[in-house]
């Protein structure tokens, strides 16, 4: 077998040491294509390394889009930013408040770069990417140019996009567009933010989100995670009215469908398993939606940990978690059954 050489530890946020070989960076449209001309047979595309573990050594190709660039133009009622999918997402948030340019401080401190918001569809405290996006360029490798996708062929839902699906691996996005009204209104739905009042500033409500997300959420510097480890389970509305009579306080939001979403980090922290380590794995203390690798985690550990919750979830509540972080294996991306 081969043997791998370039730690990766400092490539994903929850560090876990495993080695890869085949690192490229992309600063420019020229790296894309020429890096589609010649395509490695296995790669992954990285986007920061927020919501990707390297559960084990990986030979095939990382591909780190470095894209830079904010460029703005405005309308009578709109800022529009083209922003190269290199930048960092909360760099951008910061910006575009100095600016003046609000609509974006519900999602400040999300780790990660820009061309990763939208794979995932990146959303917290009542505001989501598919809100503010305009458009996303990505550069299909078959075709081999940069096609404009509308927010409509992005096929946005719940932490989701084609980019997940039907095009995963078949492009990689080169920048973002994003629209923000010149009109701009506070959003504060969302429990923590409600106390703030409509006449909140984008600054008030940018500093609260920042609070909220501190005192709940690991810094990744300092504990290293990928945040949600899982998704919010969405329900049909026969199995809420199943679990709500039988848990009167479970955390639930009812979805445009007639569905129901119900809060992971609440169904896992009923099993009694903040604070739960397997090897150098833990559930956090604080919020047990997150998993950290508290001490040195291996691979395994994190695997092990991530389905025994979803074992105890099973138990007591007869739903399936399904991981919002992907995994990188020997065989490159993976689902958390694959590993036994
Ligand atoms: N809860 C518990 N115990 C816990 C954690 C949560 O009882 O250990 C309860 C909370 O009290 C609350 C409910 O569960 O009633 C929801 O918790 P919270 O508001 O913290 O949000 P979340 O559903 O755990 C989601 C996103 C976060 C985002 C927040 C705020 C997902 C998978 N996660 O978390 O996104 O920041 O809402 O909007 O949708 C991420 O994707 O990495 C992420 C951090």
């Amino acid at each position: 077998m081969q043997t791998l050489t370039q730690s990766l530890k400092t490539l994903s946020t929850f560090a876990i040491e495993s080695f890869g070989e085949n690192v490229i960076h992309l600063q420019s449209l020229a790296d894309v294509q020429a890096l589609a001309t010649n395509l490695p047979e296995s790669f992954y595309i990285l986007g920061g390394g927020s919501n990707t573990i390297f559960v084990e050594d990986y030979a095939g190709a990382l591909i780190c889009p470095e894209l830079k660039g904010i460029e703005v133009t405005t309308t009578a009622e709109h800022f529009h930013l083209h922003v190269g999918s290199g930048e960092n997402w909360h760099q951008l948030v910061e910006h575009c408040l100095v600016q003046g340019m609000y609509g974006l401080e519900n999602l400040a401190l999300i780790p990660g770069n820009c061309g990763a918001a939208p794979i995932q569809n990146i959303g917290a405290y009542g505001v989501e990417l598919s809100d503010v996006c305009d458009y996303v360029d990505w550069y299909d490798f078959d075709k081999a140019e940069v096609v404009r996708m509308s927010v409509d062929a992005c096929q946005f839902g719940y932490r989701n996009s084609i980019f997940k699906g039907a095009l995963k691996g078949k492009g990689i996005i080169t920048a973002i567009g994003l629209k923000l009204s010149k009109a701009w209104q506070a959003k504060i739905a969302y429990a923590g933010l409600k106390e703030l009042g409509s006449e909140a500033t984008a600054h008030q409500v940018f500093d609260a989100v920042v609070r909220i997300r501190q005192s709940k959420l690991p810094d990744p510097a300092q504990t290293p995670n990928t945040g949600s480890f899982f998704k919010n389970p969405v329900v049909d509305n026969n199995t809420y009215q199943r679990l709500q009579a039988q848990f009167k306080d479970i955390p639930a939001y009812p979805q445009a469908d007639g569905s129901v979403k119900i809060a992971a980090g609440w169904l896992i922290d009923q099993c009694q398993l903040k604070g739960h380590q397997i090897g150098g794995a833990a559930v956090h203390v604080k919020q047990a939606l997150v998993l950290i690798n508290k001490d040195n985690a291996k691979g395994r550990d994190i695997i092990e940990l991530a389905k025994y919750v979803q074992q105890m979830v099973v138990n007591k509540f007869a739903i399936q978690l399904q991981p919002e972080v992907r995994f990188i294996g020997q065989q490159g991306e993976m689902t958390l059954e694959q590993f036994v």
